[in-house]
């Protein structure tokens, strides 16, 4: 499917066919996450794959209901602890040479290093970027004839307890994935002269 397609006709699904989906078009979706861009190349975003019934039915107590009616949900995690390797990552992007013939003049710039951004600015930063990771798996899933809904509504302490994740690793969202049963048409948008402010 064209990029523009794909865009035009995703969804957000909340009624899946029980087929399963295929593990090779799970690894495309993880893929595609993989690929996502993030700040100073950190890469924060974690994922489990819940796929066995019991761990489905699980879910189902701890966010909506139609959420556990998919064959897969991915929960999407952030390591919050992902800016410890901050200079790690920004010594391998600039030695891949991504910066090549670029001024990076620092003494300007303008995104905080994280020990000047407090906790909860930390904590949008890192989200942030999980955020990308999530709309690129949701766009490839499209891609490959797939639904899903990017779900925020959950009980994340719980979420984290039952997945037995570590501290630092935070349920973001949960994306549950099938074939879609529902052929929804275009939700409301507002009008793009809504969106502009100027231009200048
Ligand atoms: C950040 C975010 C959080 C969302 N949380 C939920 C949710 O908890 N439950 C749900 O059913 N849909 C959720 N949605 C889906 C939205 O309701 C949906 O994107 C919006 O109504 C527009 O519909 P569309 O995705 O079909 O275009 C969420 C979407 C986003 C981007």
């Amino acid at each position: 499917m064209e990029l523009k397609e794909v865009i035009e006709t995703r969804r957000s699904i909340r009624k899946f066919k029980t087929d399963p989906v295929p593990e090779a078009y799970i690894d495309e979706l993880l893929e595609a996450a993989r690929l996502a861009p993030s700040g100073g190349n950190i890469q924060p975003w974690r994922f489990v794959v819940i796929k066995s019934p019991e761990a489905r039915a699980q879910l189902s107590e701890l966010t909506l209901e139609f959420v556990a009616t998919a064959p897969v949900v991915i929960a999407c995690c952030t390591d919050m602890s992902a800016l410890k390797a901050q200079a790690a990552r920004y010594k391998e992007l600039r030695d891949s040479g991504a910066f090549e013939g670029v001024t990076m003049n620092l003494s300007r710039a303008l995104p905080k290093s994280s020990q000047e951004m407090g906790e909860e600015q930390i904590r949008g930063y890192l989200h942030q970027n999980t955020a990308i990771a999530v709309e690129h798996m949701i766009l490839r899933a499209v891609d490959l004839g797939l639904g899903c809904c990017w779900v925020m509504m959950f009980d994340r302490a719980e979420l984290a307890a039952r997945l037995g994740l570590p501290e630092h690793i935070r349920p973001f969202c949960l994306v549950p994935i099938g074939y879609p049963d529902q052929k929804p048409q275009p939700r409301p948008r507002k009008a793009r002269a809504e969106l502009v402010i100027k231009e200048i």
